[in-house]
């Protein structure tokens, strides 16, 4: 028999009780389970019906958005997890980390990409052969103009 503690444990969210204990958008929550991300059953009346444990990947989804993580890349770390679990403190500190080590490179790529941008401000050449935007891969340009690779 179960105790009225256990049914209270047990007992499944609304996508609208979802929505109000997350903040998150109704049509976000039907969406983060059509990537994958989430998944509910349905009750005998065809309504969605969510375990206590969608509330933490919600809030690691919110997260990992703010820094930028995509959806797929959220998905692919949900899913190696093992048995596709929600994630567990220890889970999280480990993505976390997998995930500042992505921001700080995005950070020095941005940095990089700004510094670039000062050079051009106010000069609009847009040039293929000195614009740091336009060509910014030119890896070959220090060997010399034109077709190096055909020569
Ligand atoms: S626009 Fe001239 S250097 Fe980029």
């Amino acid at each position: 028999m179960k105790t009225k503690q256990s049914l209270t444990t047990v007992k499944e969210l609304s996508v609208g009780g979802v929505a109000k204990r997350t903040g998150v958008a109704i049509s976000a929550i039907h969406f983060y389970e059509v990537k994958g991300l989430i998944t509910s059953r349905r009750n005998q009346g065809n309504q969605r019906r969510y375990t206590h444990d969608v509330l933490r990947r919600i809030a690691i989804i919110k997260v990992a958005q703010k820094m930028g993580v995509s959806l797929q890349e959220i998905a692919a770390a949900f899913k190696a997890l093992p048995r596709q679990r929600t994630p567990t403190k220890k889970d999280w500190d480990s993505l976390s980390r997998q995930w500042k080590e992505s921001l700080d490179v995005k950070i020095r790529l941005l940095t990089h990409l700004r510094d670039d941008l000062s050079e051009c401000i106010g000069c609009g050449c847009l040039s293929i052969d000195s614009c740091p935007l336009r060509n910014p891969d030119d890896v070959l340009s220090s060997k010399g103009s034109g077709p190096i690779l055909f020569q």
